[in-house]
């Protein structure tokens, strides 16, 4: 991988007024982690907290998420972490399909670049990605997505609370397959 490459999809990112998303941002929330990767780690979108440091992941759901990572000997530091969109969607609400069709192409360039071994699939925005199906049908299970194994894990986010338990055998099950995939991180 390129570090420059990802460098330029966050100045990309700085100036990108494709969406509405773009009026009620602070910062633009590019990946970060490991560009040399094997795991990727594609969640929904920035959160408040994630907006004000423009940083994935770095709010509660960031702090669960890394827990469950931990809990399954993966150091979140070794990972690539990114949003399918860059934005926080305004008043918290889900992306639209016109906000994520805006924001394929960052994706696709970070794939592109970090060339991940397996991607983890976190919640259901980023589960679309891999599978139409509703998250109770699909999480836990592998897909694929870009000819590379993706995996879909119901989101770390409180909210999904009562979700734990079968969270935790997501993660469980996606340590497996890790495993399984002899993807040392
Ligand atoms: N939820 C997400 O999906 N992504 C973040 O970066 C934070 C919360």
């Amino acid at each position: 991988m390129s570090k420059d490459e990802l460098e330029q999809i966050a100045v990309e990112l700085k100036d990108c007024f494709a969406c509405n998303l773009s009026k009620g941002r602070k910062n633009a929330v590019a990946g970060n982690g490991d560009g040399n990767a094997k795991i990727m780690i594609v969640g929904e979108s920035p959160g408040k907290e994630e907006d004000e440091q423009g940083k994935p992941f770095v709010g509660d759901a960031g702090e669960t998420l890394d827990e469950l990572l931990a809990g399954i000997g993966i150091k979140r530091k070794d990972c690539y972490v990114t949003n399918r969109v860059k934005c926080n969607p305004l008043g918290e609400n889900k992306p639209k399909q016109k906000e994520l069709d805006a924001c394929q192409k960052y994706l696709d360039k970070e794939i592109e670049i970090i060339k991940p071994s397996v991607i983890l699939l976190v919640g259901e925005t980023a589960a679309k990605l891999a599978s139409p199906e509703k998250m109770e049908n699909i999480h836990g299970k592998e897909f694929s997505y870009k000819n590379i194994p993706a995996f879909v894990v119901y989101h770390p986010s409180g909210l999904n609370n009562k979700n734990k338990d079968e969270r935790e055998e997501d993660f469980r099950k996606f340590g497996e397959l890790v495993k399984n995939l002899e993807i040392e991180n």
